[in-house]
């Protein structure tokens, strides 16, 4: 998501900036740009696409001699991924520049009130508004305006600020966003990721949240956004290689996405929750509350892990809100004979929002009549662009094929989405929306603290299993769809084959397959479904079946049923397919490791399926 550059020095700083950007591509981004000092004035050079595009316009003739400067990859959140959107931005002057990773959640506000005082806007961004709020409190001292305007902002970021009349300094700052600092002979430097530092210096400052530093040639200051007192921070000196450096040391990208999760899950529900009030604000959904109150049926439409989400969907939407829900194959539905009228919504679901079948389905329904939303997590992919309405998740660039934290925040859009179709339909009173809300943003923290401990636990368990032919996973109710998604997980990446099934369904034909070598994985919170579970447990015990349980803290039965169980933390029901998706991931992860499988890149698969 996002890659910040920034150097002060003695050498070129365009080739800096150019390569530093390089080593940031992993991140994922659609547009570019950069800005250096020139003769008092700064210049700009942004393009669509990729970095070639961007090179293939700058000049690096003018600024020659430059040593100052800052660039930017973008992944769009807010605004099409175009040139006009791309950083740097500048204020109304064009002396100031601001490049900006995260998400200004107040930025409709500021936005407003910098409007009403006479600022001129040229793009659709909420980085843009950190520019003219710089502008609005600057004198003659950057690093106290940039102070100024940060204790206004609300949200994360991590930006890098240059100003004309100070021609080498760099004011940078960070806040639930990346940024590192880089310290070399004469020169400093901001990166969003060790990488683009590593041909430079290998003595880095990891910048903490709401800390600022002021670069010069060589000489930093670092303090926080709130008070002015110098911080002395420790110089770390990095060992890691490239490679290492850009999965921040994971062995996997995978891997590092699984433990993105929590922050994926916060961004996505970032701004969209009033926690004193419950309100749910989804301005982007391109439906007004007559078009939701019409509503008559839902029909979900989605490939694969997405498929998944939806199958979750259904369950809380149709318990909270009452409304009717199908839920279709996308490669199904846009073949099958169809019900759908404008009284029905169609709701796809994609990471890519490229999926041809999913984009198929959705043309379809709306030549029928039907409004479209789409839950995406890529800003100005086609589907975003052809439906009514958009709920973006914001995972930020998935790069490991098999799918994890994009799904995860799609679950959290999708609860997002239930309560505030609760909120407009009158079916969840403020005081159940405030306490879901909550509960939602608490199990971020929840699965943020427990990852550590569960990657340990189940890289020991999956000795006993990793050479399995077959694997089950079982669950009831609204955790079933991770049954399944625990099975895609497993065979995508480790080859090994394996199925989900509703516990239920275990005596209408798959119990057949039990003995004493296949191993299953249940998953059996104690939720109103519990008691139902644990009697199918007991079934594929007395069958021989190797359990591998995943259950509430505290519940000893299940330790009675099998040695391999692991215990997570008691959330709300509804919550728990987001909880239990990670030991499914984790065992995939692991098991596909110990085998030696390419867990980034599997055979046979695309990140993005764009052909039928
Ligand atoms: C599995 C996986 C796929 C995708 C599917 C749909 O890990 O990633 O099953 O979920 O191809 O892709 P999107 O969500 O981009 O429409």
């Amino acid at each position: 998501m996002c890659g910040i550059v920034g150097y002060v020095g003695t050498r070129r700083v365009v080739p800096i900036l150019l390569e530093g950007l390089r080593r940031l591509e992993y991140r994922g981004y659609d547009s570019a740009g950069l800005v250096y000092q020139h003769e008092g004035k700064l210049v700009r050079y942004r393009a669509e696409g990729k970095l070639i595009n961007l090179e293939n316009t700058v000049d690096e003739n003018i600024g020659v001699a430059s040593s100052t400067g800052i660039g930017h990859t973008r992944w769009a959140t807010h605004g099409a991924p175009t040139e006009m959107n791309a950083h740097p931005h500048t204020d109304c002057t064009g002396e100031l520049v601001v490049v900006h990773n995260g998400i200004i959640e107040n930025y409709n506000t500021l936005k407003k009130d910098l409007l009403a005082r006479g600022h001129v806007f040229s793009s659709e961004t909420d980085t843009e508004v950190l520019a003219h709020l710089i502008e609005e409190h600057l004198d003659d001292d950057l690093e106290e305006a940039v102070r100024k305007a940060l204790t206004l902002v609300e949200g994360s970021y991590a930006l890098g600020v240059l100003w004309a009349k100070e021609p080498e300094m760099i004011v940078a700052a960070r806040n639930h966003s990346p940024l590192v600092m880089g310290v070399g002979e004469d020169a400093c430097y901001i990166a969003s990721d060790v990488p683009a530092l590593l041909p430079y210096t290998k003595d880095v400052i990891f910048l903490d949240d709401k800390e600022m530093t002021v670069l010069r040639k060589g000489e930093y200051t670092i303090t926080t956004v709130d008070d002015t007192t110098p911080l002395n921070k420790p110089v770390t000196t990095i060992e890691w290689n490239a490679a290492m450096a850009e999965k921040a040391g994971y062995r996997h990208f995978m891997l590092k996405e699984i433990f993105e999760q929590p922050q994926a899950i916060l961004n996505t529900v970032s701004g969209r929750i009033v926690p004193d009030t419950g309100m749910i604000e989804l301005p982007e959904i391109g439906l007004d509350d007559i078009a939701i109150k019409s509503i008559e049926r839902i029909a979900l439409v989605a490939c694969g892990t997405s498929w998944h989400a939806a199958l979750i969907a259904k369950y809380w939407i149709e318990k909270w809100v009452g409304i009717p829900v199908e839920v279709d194959i996308a490669s199904e539905f846009r073949y099958r004979s169809l019900l759908i009228n404008d009284k029905v919504l169609t709701i796809s679901i994609s990471q890519s929002g490229e999926t041809a079948d999913t984009l198929a389905g959705i043309r379809r329904a709306a030549q029928m009549g039907s409004k479209i939303l789409t839950i995406c997590n890529v800003v100005g992919s086609t589907m975003t662009r052809e439906a009514d309405g958009v709920i973006y998740t914001h995972a930020g660039p998935e790069i490991g094929v098999a799918s994890t934290k994009a799904f995860t925040s799609q679950l959290a859009a999708l609860f997002l989405l239930t309560l505030y179709l609760g909120q407009v339909r009158g079916t969840m009173d403020s005081e159940q929306r405030i306490v879901y809300g909550a509960a939602l943003i608490d199990l971020a923290k929840t699965i943020e603290e427990l990852l550590p401990r569960l990657q340990e636990e189940i890289a020991a368990l999956i000795e006993s299993f990793y050479d399995s032919r077959d694997f089950l996973f079982v669950a009831r109710g609204m955790n079933f769809p991770i049954a399944l998604e625990g099975a895609l997980k497993l065979k995508e990446i480790s080859y090994i084959h394996a199925e989900g099934y509703a516990a239920g369904e275990l005596k209408h034909g798959p119990i057949a397959l039990i003995d004493k070598d296949m191993p299953v994985m249940g998953l059996v919170p104690q939720d109103e479904v519990y008691q139902k579970s644990v009697s199918n447990l007991e079934e594929i015990k007395a069958r021989q079946g190797r359990l591998v349980l995943i259950g509430t803290a505290g519940d000893e039965h299940l330790s009675n049923l099998t040695e391999h169980v692991l215990y997570l933390p008691k959330v709300i029901d509804d919550l728990n397919p987001i909880l239990y998706t990670i030991p499914a991931q984790l065992l995939s992860y692991e098991i596909a490791n110990r085998r030696g499988c390419d867990v980034d890149q599997p055979r046979n698969l695309a990140k993005s399926v764009t052909v039928e």
